[in-house]
């Protein structure tokens, strides 16, 4: 879910709106939103069922008057999607309006105690008993608004980023924070609220991040106050947004999808930057470097993560095993956290984010943090919760991703996997001199060849014609091309709606053959590799059983090509590297289908990109 709130001399209405338009990537099941008006005197809610869209339309003829509000764009939890779900929610009285993100996990036990004093309640969310227990807890403690929301938030178990106001008093909001990401932006006489700092940017690059458990007073006449829960207050700390607002817009492409896959020559090059030495052979990541010792001495490192960060992680397992001879696992940050693992001092655990929000994530690098493990972060939200959580880190510096499915920030993923294992590698001695400077010469020559893979697209859109209507889809690779056939299919799935599934290619005679006809396509990812001829024996399966092969190979390929029905080249890198060419065409693939397919390619349905509940 996003949130977003505002408080000054301007209109609230469009810039709430505006900043929900720019947050809906997090959720857009319904949204809302808060205005007091009317000198106070009145506090109007609306809401609706769809999009931040379906929200302007509704509010058209309603009075939307207000310098204060604040305003919610949805992913459900708990209650679906409907108008009487949807934030903000109403106090009892219609005192208080409130809108949350996160999960109040012991929201069944309140309100079954609120509905024995009385309470009726109006929707079936978790959000809405936070909103009725502080209305009880100011009227039967006879406390203003903060204090209420402290007492109340003791008897809270669960993650929240909330906001709530007051009718009768437009001065102030009260914002809260915990586990789920809040900041609030300080300009001239305004305060801006938001969950992450894109509605912000364009008014104030002066922001706090609220730390968890606290809360903060925004009241337009005073300078922002923050106290945590036992009311001890806290001196905000104003950081600078390195932002800028063309990085939020499409910049003339239909979709920030597209955008973000033609971003990457440069985004790459950014992530580079500063990274390699002027003499153009030396890499060096100074989160590595700093903690030299850790890395050299790691019994082992775990990577967490979820989504594509996962798929990410496993190229990394590939990376730090081949080149740095430590042992790596790669688990799902949602089966980490609850499985009870090992870890000793020893481990180091790296989380992978891109938003560095996502609550599974950083609910595991808590874990390992409270067994002594030490915590590498690679997110790309500078300043986001896991960035913070984590001991070091390094950012992947792609710029802020919009588009629900993942594409640059997979891609930046790799590059900075690849430069820590390179690093470590290097200071542990376990790379040789010729390979070292290999692979930070092909590093370098990525952003060129990542155009060149991009020149393919009109034949990429071409194939897709193709394709558009199957029902299903196979991905196939080996070895470092594995996690590019599962992020491929992740791609078509998130966005086309057809269901695919990514295989290691030779396992595929294990069960999943039995699924080949000709009806089914068949991505086979065939890059030059040292396993290239067992690829190809896979293909031959595939072939002999009837199914439409779509191969991925290296520029020139023959033996390959003759086989498959359709073939894309990419250019010749390192094997290491495949997995960052071989995966943009994949994402153009998924993309084309589903532009065909009349999809919601940017807000694909029941998706978010950054999951702050578990
Ligand atoms: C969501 C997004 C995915 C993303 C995953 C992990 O499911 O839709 O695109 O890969 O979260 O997100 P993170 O921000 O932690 O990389």
């Amino acid at each position: 879910c996003g949130i977003v709130g505002y408080i000054g001399n301007q209109e609230a209405y469009p810039i709430l709106i505006k900043g929900l338009h720019r947050l809906e990537y997090r959720g857009y099941d319904s949204a809302g939103l808060a205005l007091i008006t009317d000198g106070g005197k009145k506090l109007n809610v609306y809401k609706t069922k769809g999009k931040v869209s379906d929200l302007e339309r509704f509010s058209q003829s309603k009075d939307i008057s207000g310098t204060i509000g604040i305003a919610h764009t949805r992913w459900a939890t708990h209650g679906e999607p409907n108008d009487a779900n949807a934030h903000p929610h109403y106090s009892q009285t219609e005192n208080l309006a409130l809108i949350h993100n996160g999960i109040i996990e012991n929201y069944s036990v309140i309100r079954a105690e609120l509905e024995s004093k009385g309470y009726v309640f109006r929707s079936s969310t978790d959000t809405e008993v936070i909103v009725y227990l502080i209305e009880y807890v100011q009227k039967t403690n006879r406390v203003d608004l903060c204090t209420a929301v402290q007492l109340a938030l003791h008897q809270v178990v669960g993650a929240y980023a909330l906001a709530v106001i007051e009718k009768g008093n437009s001065d102030t909001i009260i914002a809260a924070r915990k586990s789920s990401p809040l900041v609030i932006g300080i300009g001239k006489n305004e305060f801006f609220l938001a969950s992450d700092a894109t509605p912000i940017v364009e008014y104030t690059d002066e922001v706090v991040y609220l730390n968890d458990e606290e809360i903060a007073v925004i009241n337009r006449n005073e300078p922002l106050k923050v106290v945590n829960l036992n009311n001890v207050t806290v001196t905000p700390e104003i950081k600078k947004l390195a932002m800028n607002l063309s990085q939020l817009e499409k910049g003339g492409y239909p979709h920030f999808m597209l955008k973000e896959i033609y971003e990457q020559p440069k985004t790459i090059m950014d992530c580079i930057r500063g990274r390699i030495n002027v003499e153009g052979n030396n890499v060096v990541l100074s989160g590595v470097i700093d903690n030299k010792g850790k890395f050299i001495n790691a019994s082992r490192i775990i990577i967490v993560a979820c989504g594509t960060s996962w798929h990410a992680g496993l190229i990394g397992e590939h990376l730090i095993e081949e080149f740095c001879r430590i042992p790596v696992e790669v688990e799902y940050a949602s089966e980490f956290r609850y499985r009870d693992p090992v870890i000793t001092d020893t481990d180091i655990v790296i989380a992978i984010s891109q938003s560095g929000e996502t609550a599974d994530t950083l609910a595991a690098v808590e874990l390992a943090k409270s067994k002594g493990a030490f915590i590498y972060g690679i997110c790309n939200a500078v300043g986001s919760s896991i960035a913070r959580a984590t001991d070091s880190g390094s950012y992947i510096h792609v710029g802020p991703e919009i588009g629900v499915a993942s594409t640059k920030a997979f891609t930046g993923q790799v590059t900075v996997l690849s430069m820590l294992a390179l690093t470590i590698a290097r200071e542990k001695g376990t790379i040789t001199k010729e390979k070292f400077e290999s692979m930070v010469k092909h590093l370098q020559e990525l952003p060129e060849k990542l155009k060149k893979v991009l020149e393919k697209t009109d034949d990429i859109k071409e194939l897709s014609k193709i394709f558009t209507y199957a029902h299903n889809f196979i991905y196939l690779g080996r070895g470092y091309n594995y996690p590019a056939a599962l992020e491929g299919a992740l791609k078509l799935k998130e966005i086309s709606y057809i269901h695919a599934e990514g295989y290691p290619a030779a396992e595929m005679k294990h069960g999943p053959i039995a699924l080949i006809d000709n009806e089914m396509p068949v991505v086979a990812i065939a890059t030059t590799d040292r396993i290239y001829e067992k690829t190809i024996s896979n293909i031959q399966e595939i072939k002999a059983r009837k199914g439409k092969v779509i191969a991925i190979v290296t520029e020139g390929d023959t033996l390959v090509c003759n086989i498959a029905d359709y073939c894309i080249e990419v250019p010749e890198t390192v094997e290491e590297y495949a997995p960052i060419v071989t995966s943009v065409p994949l994402q153009l693939l998924a993309y084309f289908i589903a532009v065909n397919k009349c999809r919601d390619v940017d807000q694909p349905r029941n998706l978010a990109k950054s999951v702050t509940v578990e």
